[in-house]
């Protein structure tokens, strides 16, 4: 079982996003995909209760420090989404199960101050600090075209103690997607491709950390 924990202690950075289009990522694969769902808006939980007949299903529970039992049995891929505000306590008791921990960001300057704060709490995480959980950084709502997106990019790459593994774009197909249930795995679509490459690097970052 694959274990990833997404997390920021800033809300709105795009935690439940990248939870609910790695369950369509792994449930298009053909994994046994289950979501837990620490947050008490249940955004991941709702999400998966949306997914269409016709969509592979995801399984989703709430967060608790019991859930990962009640995951149903052979889940090969499980994804916790966690609130806004996380402190190391809140964490643990799914940092413990954790084989990967990603981190979203928004390109903004005043997103990446409170951002730092945030991950050089994590580094004085002991798992994380003897580099048994590594830890990626999402790059979230890229306007590429924009030289504000660029620098803060940069910027973040050079401060964070942790690698950049993916940079997202801004794009209204999250948004619409999510109120489907869906996410753009579950599509072929040439125009859904070029997001469907921007997970290519974080996918690939996945496999061989996990
Ligand atoms: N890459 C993206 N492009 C456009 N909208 C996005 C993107 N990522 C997230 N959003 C939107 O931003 C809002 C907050 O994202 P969400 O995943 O709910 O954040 P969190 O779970 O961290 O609070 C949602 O309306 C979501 O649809
Ligand atoms: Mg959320």
């Amino acid at each position: 079982m694959l274990t990833t924990v997404v997390a920021s202690s800033k809300g709105g950075c795009g935690k439940s996003t990248l939870v609910t289009q790695m369950a369509s990522y792994w449930s298009q694969a053909g994994k046994r995909t289950a979501i837990v769902d620490a947050d008490r808006q249940q955004s991941s939980l709702r999400w998966a209760g949306r997914r269409p007949e016709n969509s592979p299903s995801v399984a989703a529970v709430e967060g608790s420090r019991k859930a990962f039992d009640r995951v149903p049995d052979n889940t090969e891929r499980v994804i916790v989404d966690t609130p806004a505000g996380v402190t190391e306590r809140d964490l643990e008791p799914y940092l413990d199960k954790a084989d990967v921990l990603l981190v979203p960001v928004l390109p903004s300057g005043f997103d990446l101050e409170a951002t730092l704060d945030f991950l050089h709490m994590l580094r004085g995480i002991g798992r994380i600090k003897r580099g048994k959980l590594p830890v990626g950084l999402v790059g979230n709502r890229l306007k590429p075209w924009t030289n504000a997106s660029q620098n803060s990019l940069t910027e973040l790459a050079e401060r964070a103690p942790f690698p950049v593994v993916a940079e997202l774009r801004d794009s209204q197909a999250y948004v619409l997607l999510t109120g489907l249930g869906k996410g753009i795995f579950d599509y072929h679509s040439e125009q859904v491709r070029g997001h469907q490459e921007d997970w290519a690097k974080l996918l690939r970052w996945i496999k061989r950390h996990g």
